[in-house]
């Protein structure tokens, strides 16, 4: 290997939106030109994935659309969730069940309030080798002196009353944020893990407040936090990986504007930016470029291949690789959906997906 290119085994993405429709047919080939061979793939569609039967049919569409990916499937905890269809889901393969706390985030609405109401599917999850998939924050409670910047944080004691009353149960604590969050998977089993997105080892506070395309949910922190997340990355902590959480959302929806919203009144009310930041086009190519700029692209295979595979028990195909060669090259600006030219006048009918890092500079990229 020298210095110019980089050769890892196949890497794999433990988290990520492929949504449905006309964006699924967009962003599911995504999954494979950012270098990724195998997508676990959140439930947050509208209605909610609850069944087994659903989420075959749906991993089953999005093979017809990416046939080059392995693509694994997830449940909605969710209260018509029995330990029956855990086993049935279990199975036929489902490899986890996700967890959202109500209203926190994109198609949340059906989030859960209370964890012990769920501990007997949890007690088949762990029978049945199933991950707990945790989005880690509470909801924001002026009262409880709860809001977005102390979210992850506060949700910690949940996470750790979980794995003590279910020790062998596997969890993940999605998209830690937080020197906290960080600090607390350490402390645990060997049964807990941590994925970590490369945009929150980029962004801080800074970089989002007033800008939507690098919002998503849980926001990211302190220079502090921050750090936090690029230490366990550089010291190629086992139960620390990949899951990018990349979340495609209508560029129409990041930025609303008072002139799609029709009136003042409209803008007022409907203002928010869609929570969600898309690098799956660019992932891999992404990663190495943000290792290396804080001095850990000697971990990259542990970050993106060897540490998730390990905990989800998916290893490599013997042989298979992805080769990064050192060129720079710029992120496009958006990405639309094919069935719409690139001339069609009207852009406001256009499905369009702004990447992160968009007209940014990325320092590697995919060997072909
Ligand atoms: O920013 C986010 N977007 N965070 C999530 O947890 C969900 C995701 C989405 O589905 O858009
Ligand atoms: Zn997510």
């Amino acid at each position: 290997m020298g210095n110019d290119t980089l050769t890892i085994p196949s890497p794999a993405d433990f988290h990520v939106h492929l949504r449905q429709g006309e964006m699924s047919e967009l962003v599911a080939p995504h999954v494979a030109e950012g270098g990724i061979d195998l997508a676990y793939v959140m439930p947050n569609l509208v209605p909610p994935i609850t069944s087994a039967d659903q989420a075959n049919a749906y991993i089953q569409r999005l093979q017809e659309l990416a046939p080059k990916t392995k693509f694994l499937g997830t449940l909605y905890l969710h209260p018509e969730l029995t330990p029956e269809e855990i086993q049935r889901a279990a199975a036929s393969g489902v490899r986890g069940v996700k967890s959202y706390p109500r209203g926190v985030t994109t198609n949340s609405d059906s989030g859960i309030e209370d964890y012990e109401m769920y501990y007997p599917v949890f007690e088949a999850m762990q029978k049945n080798n199933m991950v707990l998939n945790l989005h880690g924050e509470v909801p924001s409670d002026e009262e409880k002196g709860i809001c977005v910047l102390n979210a992850e944080s506060r949700f910690l004691s949940h996470l750790e009353k979980i794995h003590q009353n279910f020790p062998k149960l596997r969890i993940v604590l999605e998209h830690a944020t937080t020197r906290a969050a960080v600090d607390c998977v350490r402390r645990l089993g060997e049964t807990v893990a941590c994925t970590i997105t490369p945009h929150h080892l980029d962004l801080i506070v800074d970089d989002w407040a007033g800008r939507p395309i690098n919002f998503c949910k849980p926001v990211a922190k302190l220079p502090d936090d921050r750090a936090a997340l690029r230490e366990i990355i550089r010291e190629g902590h086992p139960r620390f990986f990949l899951g990018s959480d990349s979340a495609p959302h209508p560029l129409a929806n990041k930025y609303p504007s008072a002139s799609s919203l029709g009136s003042a009144e409209a803008l007022v009310h409907n203002c928010g930016c869609a929570a969600g930041i898309y690098t799956s086009p660019i992932l891999l190519p992404l990663c190495a470029t943000l290792l290396e700029s804080f001095g850990a692209l000697d971990q990259l295979s542990k970050y993106v291949s060897e540490n998730g595979r390990r905990f989800y028990q998916e290893p490599a195909a013997n042989g298979k690789t992805v080769t990064l060669r050192r060129v720079n090259q710029q992120v496009p600006c958006v990405y639309v959906h094919p069935s719409y030219s690139a001339s069609s006048d009207d852009d406001s009918k256009k499905l369009q997906i702004v990447p992160f890092f968009a007209g940014k500079t990325l320092t590697w990229e995919l060997e072909q």
